[in-house]
């Protein structure tokens, strides 16, 4: 089943063709790996896909519905999330007070009028301490984001997605395994690989090629806005075009 689909997405910022008709599908319940050099349009693609970026031309589909326009915190709503660097806009917070943060409803009129009741902040507490022991961060709840390692910090960010009232379906990380120590990759990817088991789909972006092609059922490389290959991590990883555009002779199979 096709979860999200992106349709003939163009998107220029004054001369720069940043996406040029760009197509791909993913597929529910896999990991689908978005790769290419820097500024081939990777950022610019999730932009447009939760909706802080207007492409254009070209759609988006999320569960077969037009989601092309609306605003970020609708497409969030509807079940597809985005990672972001939290710790960074909130560096004092406690990673507690960040998730209680992230598990709240972003529409700003419903905080407004909508006193919180009891049942619900409870469940969002219960919610908070289970993805915290999924993730192995249970320990950090108490610590200043600011003094969480590099790798605790991405396990924060998942956890923030994960706490998000609807959960997402869909969850977009962007570099979750950039600057981390192999065994933080090795701790990243199992952990993946476990929320895939319980559901979940996966649109990364990564520059980290060996984590990449070893937990994506597909990949799409980018290239100055263009999608240059797709495919299994093999058929890609076989294609000269993309070994000269992005992998180098190292990664040849
Ligand atoms: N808001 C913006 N204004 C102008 N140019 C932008 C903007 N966002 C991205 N670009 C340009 O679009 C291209 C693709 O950028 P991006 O998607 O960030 O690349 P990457 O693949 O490294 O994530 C680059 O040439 C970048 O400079
Ligand atoms: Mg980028």
């Amino acid at each position: 089943m096709t979860i999200l689909q992106v349709r003939n997405i163009s998107k220029s910022f004054g001369g720069v063709r940043a996406l040029n008709e760009l197509s791909f599908e993913v597929e529910e319940n896999q990991i689908t790996g978005l790769i290419g050099p820097n500024g081939s349009g990777k950022t610019v693609t999730f932009d447009i896909i939760t909706g802080f970026t207007k492409p254009d031309s070209g759609s988006v589909y999320f569960q077969g519905r037009a989601i092309t326009g609306m605003k970020p915190h609708k497409i969030a709503r509807l079940g597809l999330g985005r990672s972001f660097q939290l710790v960074k806009l909130f560096p004092n917070m406690r990673v507690r007070d960040i998730l209680v943060f992230s598990s709240q409803t972003k529409d700003l009129r419903r905080q407004l009028e909508v006193f919180i009741p009891r049942r619900q902040r409870e469940d969002a507490e219960r919610k908070i301490e289970e993805v915290a022991r999924f993730l192995g961060i249970s320990q950090l709840m108490e610590e200043r984001a600011v003094n969480l390692s590099y790798g605790q910090q991405k396990l924060v960010e998942i956890a923030s997605l994960l706490v998000m009232r609807p959960e997402p379906k869909l969850l977009l990380l962007d570099e979750p395994a950039a600057g981390l120590a192999e065994h933080e990759v090795r701790n990243i990817k199992n952990i993946l690989a476990g929320l895939k088991g319980l559901g979940k789909t996966f649109l990364i972006i990564e520059h980290n090629m060996f984590f990449i092609m070893d937990i994506c059922e597909k990949i799409i490389v980018l290239n100055y806005g263009v999608k240059i290959a797709e495919g299994a991590p093999e058929e890609v990883r076989r294609k000269t075009e993309v070994v000269e555009a992005y992998l180098g002779s190292d990664y040849r199979a």
